[in-house]
């Protein structure tokens, strides 16, 4: 199994992609670490701490507790601070609807975080694997960034990063930006251009790759509390949608962050993978956080990243089920 450490602001796409992560045969999960992202630190790590728990996975999976601040966004006055896209409404019967609820509804958790920073974690985890580790960050990337930073000589003993971020034709956040890059987009930036193998994979692809909410009932169906938490998500998510972007396809909807999974089970769920140049605006203006992929390698720079922008639906659907089904307590 590939050895793979999580990166996650856990968020309803994460949780699935922590569970198809720690369900997969083809997975060895050397940890997951919690960033600011979908909701505030304290959140997205609680609800990563409840995943864990849900999965019976206290034993086996550390959960790193990271970085509750982007690396230098809010600093920046210069910047041309737009607002988001809204990400919360209320429906008809006043009922709170959002893409990302705070609190998971799981019991609270009783897993601690580890007891050490977050960079000397993810530095003696890689270097001390012997294997390669892949990195999948699933949220904005300040805690690679900073690791990166601190200790440039992993890149040595990492075999691919590959991240949820970004957007060619499809953004989320703002007209320009995609939510994961829009968060922090020096530390995107500074990832993009480490010199590690990267995978980008955008809302592109994710889109193309979308769930219908007809198949929640699957795996509430396999009558496992895995099988009910990822049928929620599925519900949560796609109200979601329905509501705050009246102009996506109605009862469908995008599991981000388990396709970046998928792919390093099986890679031929990413078909035709574009190897060129990406960078990220990072001037703060209306562009800020824009992924600039460069799909006509017009640049004079070397290519830094595998760009998907495509997806096999059925075989991303099919792939999560099957290994939801694997999960039997
Ligand atoms: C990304 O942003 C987050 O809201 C999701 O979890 C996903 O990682 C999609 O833009
Ligand atoms: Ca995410």
């Amino acid at each position: 199994p590939r050895k793979v450490i999580l990166d996650v602001d856990t968020g309803s796409d994460d949780a699935i992609a922590i569970i198809m992560a720690d369900l997969s045969p083809d997975i060895d999960l050397l940890g997951v670490c919690a960033v600011n992202g979908n909701q505030p630190l304290c959140y997205t790590l609680e609800n990563t701490l409840r995943i864990v728990e849900l999965l019976g996975a206290q034993e086996r999976i550390p959960v790193v507790k990271g970085m509750d601040v982007p690396l230098v966004k809010e600093l920046n006055p210069g910047r041309l601070h737009q607002p988001m896209t809204p990400t919360t409404q209320y429906d008809d019967q006043g009922r709170e609807i959002c893409y990302h609820p705070k609190e998971f509804d799981l019991p609270k958790a009783t897993l601690k975080p580890v007891d050490e920073n977050f960079i000397p974690w993810y530095i003696r985890t890689i270097k001390s694997c012997p294997e390669k580790v892949t990195l999948i960050p699933v949220g904005p990337l300040t805690n690679i960034a900073m690791v990166l930073r601190a200790d440039p000589t992993v890149v040595e003993n990492i075999e691919e990063i590959v991240i949820m971020g970004g957007g060619h034709t499809e953004r989320n956040s703002t007209a320009a930006a995609e939510f994961n890059i829009w968060k922090d987009p020096e530390a995107a930036e500074i990832v993009l251009t480490c010199g590690a193998k990267v995978v980008l994979v955008p809302l592109d692809a994710t889109h193309k790759a979308s769930t219908r909410l007809e198949e929640a009932q699957l795996y509430r169906d396999l009558h496992t509390p895995v099988g009910e938490m990822v049928a929620q998500l599925i519900e949560i998510r796609t109200r979601a949608y329905n509501l705050l972007q009246p102009l996506h396809e109605p009862d469908l909807c995008p599991i981000h962050d388990a396709l970046c999974v998928a792919y390093v089970i099986d890679p031929s769920v990413l078909p035709g993978l574009l190897h060129t140049r990406v960078d990220v605006d990072i001037s703060g203006g209306f562009a800020d956080g824009q992924t600039i992929v460069d799909t006509r390698k017009l640049h004079n720079l070397p290519d830094n990243c595998w760009v998907a922008l495509d997806a096999d639906r059925d075989k991303f659907n099919r792939m999560l089920l099957d290994i939801c089904a694997r999960y039997s307590r």
